[in-house]
């Protein structure tokens, strides 16, 4: 190895005193491997909103640490996880993304599961041993299920801690976006879906607080739409705006409105909907919502949300999930969120708006595809697995929270340093080297 590369010790991929992050960590299959086995399959992971699922029987299809797995609302109004794969020889017993159901029938040889997975019938019952017991062949539950403001969560760790505890202090941060109206938010249409060739995490930390990148990859956008760069004010807004580094890996960075615009411009919510954030949210939450241009943000591991502006008093929550399918490539999932309560003009507004920023072909997500799958190519050889990431810009601040800050978790200013991507990529470590 040359002697101006750094190398990190065995099973230690993230030094926080320098500020570097092995490269291995976002290529390596045996990393991800390891990712499934200590973070996936032992912390809450989020599968869905509530909203996708209003009705007795309704179902989508998700992943749960790399297992096939179906979201369904059972009879009694609960929400079951089952795993998606036929106790037989293992088929998908459920192949479309969403839809509603009385039962699952397996394809192959015809097995028949209720909507609580109880297996009901073969089609070669005569043949079984006579005292067997077809309980015993059920398909599997998600031993852990847990829903938060309208986010299910499932967990395949029986043990694992409540989920209010696994969000913390984070929550405090979510409840403005989630539950901000009487009825709630509500999903606007099925997420777009698409596979990408980088790690998940690229995602996660793009989204935890990656101000940084907004100047020179979105540049073309923001070029584009003189109005809009002159709103966003980044690079003046970044003294005034903050970073939080939550519980248990959780994040996100706050950006709020640059000094000097038009008065008319900080009217950032939706006259319509303005009184019942009043009502429903706390003093401090509402003051946190003021002038704010964007908030982005990760639950960790692989959750991502962000709130944009759409329009003048428009905004649109994008929920983004980062599914890890390989140590070089993901599936994404996006969602728009509205609230219930709103217009059907402003939620079409909304849903227009958001995709075209957001979805698949969304003119910020193609920006950010093509340079995470870049990175992700470059970085994926042995020499240049030699040199690892610089998160310099946050290592001066990660033990230097705000002592006098007034919103929850380890608050960070200015907002445009590595520092909560840097306290994602520690509380990771902690969890690979199984110390949570
Ligand atoms: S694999 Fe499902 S019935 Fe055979
Ligand atoms: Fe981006």
């Amino acid at each position: 190895m040359p002697s101006h590369c750094q190398a990190l010790p065995e099973q230690c991929w993230v030094d926080a005193e320098t500020g570097v992050v092995s490269r291995a960590a976002f290529v390596d299959d045996d990393l991800y491997h390891l990712e499934n086995a200590r973070i996936f399959e032992r912390q809450w992971v989020f599968l869905g909103h509530e909203t996708e699922i209003p009705n007795t029987g309704d179902y989508v299809t998700r992943s749960l640490a790399g297992a096939p797995v179906v979201v369904i609302r059972g009879d009694g109004g609960e929400v079951s996880v089952l795993l998606n794969s036929c106790r037989h020889r293992g088929t998908k017993v459920c192949r479309s993304d969403s839809g509603n159901t009385k039962r699952f029938v397996c394809p192959y040889h015809g097995w028949t599961y209720d909507r609580g997975g109880k297996l009901l019938t073969t089609t070669f019952d005569q043949h079984f041993p006579r005292d067997f017991d077809f309980t015993t062949m059920a398909l599997p539950r998600v031993p852990r299920v847990a829903v938060y403001k309208g986010l299910i969560f499932g967990c395949w760790n029986e043990g694992v801690l409540p989920l209010a505890d696994f969000l913390g202090d984070f929550a405090w941060y979510l409840d403005p976006f989630l539950s901000r109206s009487p009825e709630g938010m509500e999903v606007l249409a099925p997420p777009h879906r698409w596979r990408a060739k980088a790690n998940w995490k690229v995602g996660a930390l793009n989204f935890v607080g990656d101000s940084q990148h907004i100047l020179t990859t979105h540049i073309g956008p923001l070029t584009l739409d003189p109005v809009r760069a002159a709103r966003a004010g980044f690079a003046t807004a970044a003294e005034n705006s903050f970073q939080v580094a939550a519980d248990n890996g959780h994040g996100c960075t706050l950006t709020y409105l640059a000094p000097g615009l038009p008065p008319e411009a900080y009217q950032t919510h939706p006259r319509e909907l303005a009184p019942l954030y009043e009502q429903c949210l706390q003093a401090d939450q509402n003051e946190l919502l003021k002038s704010l241009r964007v908030i982005v943000g990760t639950v960790f591991p692989n959750l991502s949300f962000i709130e944009t502006q759409v329009g003048p008093a428009k905004k649109a929550i994008i929920m983004r999930q980062w599914q890890p399918i390989s140590g070089t490539e993901m599936e994404v999932l996006s969602w728009i969120l509205a609230e219930k309560e709103a217009s059907p003009e402003y939620k079409a507004e909304v849903l227009r708006q958001g995709f075209h920023n957001f979805g698949i072909a969304g003119v910020f997500e193609q920006d950010d595809l093509e340079l995470w799958a870049s990175a992700t190519d470059a970085s994926n050889n042995s020499i240049a697995k030699q040199y690892p990431y610089s998160f310099h810009t946050a290592a001066p601040y990660f033990k230097n929270p705000e002592q006098q800050s007034q919103w929850p978790g380890r608050v960070y200013k200015p907002s445009d340093t590595e520092v909560a991507q840097l306290a994602f990529m520690v509380h990771w470590q902690a969890c690979m080297s199984a110390l949570t």
